[in-house]
């Protein structure tokens, strides 16, 4: 199956990745900037595991979503 990665665990990778599970997605691997947002996303979501960087969410899943704000 298919694994799914989020870099950015706020209100859209949060809101994403909890519709992406319940649509059948395996989301697997969640970073951000802080270890307890991801820690948050990663204990709400099934067989979803934190990451302390973007290259571990790149190396484990197949498809990444980037929902961090843009820079300005
Ligand atoms: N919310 C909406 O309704 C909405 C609608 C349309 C578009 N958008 C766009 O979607 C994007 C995300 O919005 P949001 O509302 O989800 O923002 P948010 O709630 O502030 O979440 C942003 C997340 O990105 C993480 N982050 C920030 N800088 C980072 C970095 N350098 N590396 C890794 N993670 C980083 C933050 O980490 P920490 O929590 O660890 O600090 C936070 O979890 C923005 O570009 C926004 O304009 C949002």
């Amino acid at each position: 199956m298919l694994k799914v990665g989020f870099i950015g665990a706020g209100t859209v990778g949060t809101a994403l990745a909890s519709r992406l599970v319940a649509s059948g997605y395996s989301v697997a691997v969640v970073a951000s900037r802080t270890s307890a947002s991801a820690e948050r996303l990663a204990r709400a979501i099934p067989g979803c595991q934190p990451a302390d960087n973007m290259q571990a969410v790149a190396d484990a899943a197949d498809l990444v979503f980037i929902t961090t704000p843009t820079v300005p």
